[in-house]
């Protein structure tokens, strides 16, 4: 409901637009222009959209000022300690955490879901051994959707559930695959007598001829970095996963949307790009030379791991895994030169007015590669990790959309700035 109101005044014409304002729970109000463009003929005009707000949502707050995320309430530094990341995709979905009885049937239908059918594997065969694993995953995920098209009705509240859990379930299974693929590997199956975590490193890293043992230090490890990856509100792979879903799309091909979306280093890419940059800087004497490109405007070198749309302040997250990035190596006995030179290029950056100026802080991915480094992940599946932790907030955020009321199909407008009407000109008549 709207308590108050702005008045949008054309100077031009004088003509007025008294345009509502709704509270949320906490954060910016927010303006309702729907009428904008009816009365006053005008578009708002917000490229990259960071004064828009394109939908209502109760699973994920983000305060950039504080550097404070919420899920459904509950502060991401009691989830990364207490909970673990399949009870958080729950939470995510559900909207309350799950009791006892909630958890185990939870745990239960997503192991009966982690097979994918057997044809699906011949969609890896496609690619060169050597495909970057994110063109890998976008395609599969899309693939996905060839199983579950008829069957699928996206108004049908338990279809929807049913998709959320084969999303959640199905996306370890997808993403061992490829890593499997490109090493020449054979395909491993699901074995449900391990939990969700164990079971991905199972699928990725065990052997036919040996029996498997999952590096104890890895699961608690990655269960943090799935549970601190699971949902960020409206970033841009999910904003996609979201209008692509406004379409009535398969919600498998809303998601492999969100997948190529993260794929880009300014968004989930940049926990690869983070480690490609740390490598080439190589030692700590060679950090000035970057921190001079990256603030040179002629140079398009941006510093990977730095900076974020919303948080102003030191990313929740990045504090959460910097610590743990701390207690893995001590206790991995790695002293991590690339560690030292994160450590050294962080200090200096966050002592350089440049970035002080811009609220420049280290984001989530700036150590997240660090520790899958440590754990023995290859770079080039550092995005996949962060996909599989995503789709629980894409899937969540898919679901809450299509049992909104007002849900409508996403179509923004543009400022033309094209060719005045003109006729065509005959090839033989043109210059
Ligand atoms: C993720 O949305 C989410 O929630 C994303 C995410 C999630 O969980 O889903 O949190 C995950 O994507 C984290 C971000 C990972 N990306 C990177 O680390 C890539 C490096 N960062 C930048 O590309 C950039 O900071 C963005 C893309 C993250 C944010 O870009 P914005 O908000 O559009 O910022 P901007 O381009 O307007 O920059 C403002 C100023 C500019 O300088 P001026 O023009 O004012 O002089 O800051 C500068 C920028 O040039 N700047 C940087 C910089 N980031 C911004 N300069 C050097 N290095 C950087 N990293």
């Amino acid at each position: 409901m709207a308590n108050r109101s702005v008045i949008i005044t054309d100077q031009t014409t004088g003509k007025q637009l008294e345009c509502p304002v709704y509270e949320g729970q906490y954060g910016a109000p927010v303006i309702d222009i729907k009428n904008l463009y009816k009365e006053l003929g005008m578009f708002t005009f917000d490229i990259g959209y960071a004064s828009t707000a394109a939908c209502r949502s109760a699973i994920t707050y983000l305060d950039g000022e504080e550097g404070v995320l919420l899920h459904r309430g509950y502060p991401i530094d009691q989830l990364a300690e207490k909970s673990s990341f399949l009870e958080v995709s729950y939470l995510l979905i559900h909207g309350e955490l799950p009791n006892q009885t909630q958890l185990d049937e939870w745990n239960h239908a997503i192991k009966m879901h982690g097979m994918t059918h057997e044809h699906l594997s011949r969609f890896y065969q496609g690619y060169r051994y050597d495909a970057h694993p994110m063109s890998v995953l976008a395609g599969v995920v899309a693939a996905v959707a060839s199983f579950y098209h008829s069957s699928t009705d996206i108004y049908n509240p338990e279809h929807r559930m049913l998709t959320a859990r084969r999303v959640i379930a199905k996306m370890p299974n997808l993403v061992s695959k490829i890593y499997r693929y490109g090493s020449g590997l054979p395909f491993v199956y699901p074995d449900n007598s391990r939990d969700y975590i164990e079971n991905f490193m199972y699928m990725m890293f065990s052997w036919p001829t040996e029996p498997y043992v999952a590096n104890p230090v890895a699961l608690p490890a990655l269960n943090l970095l799935f549970i601190l990856h699971a949902d960020h509100e409206q970033s841009a792979s999910t904003s996609t996963v979201r209008l692509a879903g406004s379409a009535e799309s398969n919600p498998f091909a809303a998601v492999s949307a969100g997948v190529a979306t993260l794929w880009g280093k300014a968004h989930g890419g940049a926990n690869e790009a983070v480690i490609d940059m740390l490598t080439e800087i190589g030692d700590a004497k060679n950090i000035h030379k970057f921190i001079a490109r990256a603030k040179d405007k002629d140079d398009n070198f941006r510093l990977m791991g730095f900076g974020h749309r919303v948080y102003k302040n030191y990313d929740p997250r990045a504090k959460i895994i910097r610590q743990a990035c701390h207690d893995l190596l001590e206790s991995m006995n790695l002293n991590q030169p690339m560690f030292e030179v994160a450590m050294e290029l962080e200090r200096i950056a966050l002592e350089d007015d440049y970035f002080i100026s811009r609220k420049l802080y280290p984001n989530v991915d700036f150590y997240s590669g660090l520790i899958y480094q440590a754990l023995n992940i290859p770079t080039s599946m550092f995005t996949p990790m962060f996909a599989l932790a995503r789709a629980s907030g894409w899937i969540a955020q898919w679901m809450e959309m299509l049992s909104d009321g007002d849900f409508r199909i996403g179509r923004p407008r543009q400022l033309y700035i094209g060719a005045q009407r003109r006729d065509y000109v005959p090839v033989a008549q043109r210059g």
